[in-house]
């Protein structure tokens, strides 16, 4: 085990994942546990940084917890824990803190989005506005401290198991290319070779990003468009046949329209490369037939999902199963982590007298 790469990726415990977080993050979990060390978490502090219910907040954990398992990660081959099981994260974010700039945490893309709707200002706004509105006097009106220090948590995540793949969706990029800055920054300034440079990682070339089937840009829980591993039959085909088209094509060989180009690529994701080539001949020569082509979509992502959420409800009522999981992988990342956490601090001087 010890010769193979680590791998290590989480998802924040903020509802139940959807197709965007399968194909992006949670499929290529399950497909790597047998070639690399892996270890999954749940990333219940960083779902912290937007102040959730703590039921719901606990629930969320749970979920996630179990549909990691019905996906079908397994955790005697790979490390499946909750962020907060591991306390040595929360003090090597205190440490790393000390090396991250306020300025190119202000600037991350992610924080400026969250920031505004803490703040309830409109996109677009200038980045101008935002600041000043962030360090202007009005307490009721904040954005936490803890946002703007979620890429140094990612990355303290990251680091303290020393991993070198990362297997998240495109939107995590920038994130990533933050942990490899600190990872630099780090080494160079001590002098030191302790963190690898983490890199994304795809089966194929690119990074995927699920669109939404309203019409509009990625499928994602804020965006309220999507489709959930566990909806049900009748839930998951009442979305499909909802799905957002064009009046069809007017001319052969017109350029598809971005919302049935949305259609094709969740196809592409799901379905057999015949059956996406027959849609994209029949959108060329206008014999395209929207209905066909949305049941056909959901019966393959149906083909996906199904198992999934066969599995999902037994094992999310079985809280001694989950209860078991967490302990043996809190126990398994505690112990590589204790050891960075150690290298660490005698690496910055902070050294016991006793
Ligand atoms: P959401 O955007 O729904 O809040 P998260 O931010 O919790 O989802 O993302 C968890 C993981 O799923 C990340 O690795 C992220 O890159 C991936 N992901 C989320 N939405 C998509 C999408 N539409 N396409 C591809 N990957 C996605
Ligand atoms: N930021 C990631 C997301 O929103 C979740 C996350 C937290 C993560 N820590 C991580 C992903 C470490 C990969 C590695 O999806």
């Amino acid at each position: 085990m010890n010769d193979k790469e680590v791998v290590l990726s989480g998802i924040r415990a903020t509802g139940n994942l959807h197709l965007g977080n399968y194909y992006g993050a949670l499929s290529k979990f399950v497909k790597m546990q047998n070639d690399y060390d892996c270890l999954y978490f749940i990333a219940d502090l960083h779902a912290l940084t937007t102040t959730p219910d703590p039921n719901i907040l606990h629930e969320n954990v749970k979920n996630i917890l179990a549909e990691y398992l019905a996906a079908g990660i397994n955790p005697d081959n790979a490390t499946i824990f909750v962020q907060s099981d591991v306390p040595e994260i929360s003090e090597m974010y205190l440490l790393l803190n000390m090396h991250v700039g306020i300025g190119e945490l202000m600037r991350t893309t992610s924080f400026k989005d969250k920031a505004r709707k803490q703040l309830g200002i409109k996109s677009g706004s200038e980045d101008e506005d935002i600041e000043k509105q962030i360090i202007g006097t009005d307490s009721n009106k904040r954005v936490n401290a803890g946002l703007l220090t979620y890429p140094t948590l990612m990355a303290v995540d990251i680091l303290i198991q020393k991993a070198h793949k990362v297997p998240v969706g495109k939107d995590q990029e920038q994130h990533l290319e933050l942990t490899r800055r600190f990872a630099r920054r780090f080494n160079s300034f001590y002098g030191v070779d302790l963190f690898p440079e983490p890199q994304n990682f795809n089966f194929g070339t690119q990074s995927v990003k699920v669109p939404g089937l309203d019409g509009s840009g990625k499928m994602g829980k804020s965006e309220g468009n999507c489709i959930y591993l566990i909806d049900d039959e009748k839930v998951l085909r009442k979305k499909v046949m909802r799905a957002v088209t064009d009046e069809g094509p007017t001319e052969p060989n017109q350029p598809i329209s971005a919302p049935v180009q949305n259609l094709l690529t969740l196809m592409e994701l799901t379905s057999a490369p015949e059956i996406v080539q027959q849609y994209r001949d029949a959108y060329a020569d206008c014999s395209i037939r929207y209905g066909d082509m949305k049941k056909q979509l959901a019966e393959d992502i149906l083909k996906v999902t199904t198992p999934i959420r066969e599995r999902y409800h037994d094992i999310r009522n079985d809280d001694a199963y989950i209860a078991r999981v967490v302990r043996q992988g809190a126990e398994r990342a505690r112990e590589r982590a204790s050891k960075t956490l150690a290298e660490v601090r005698e690496i910055m001087g902070i050294r016991k007298f006793y």
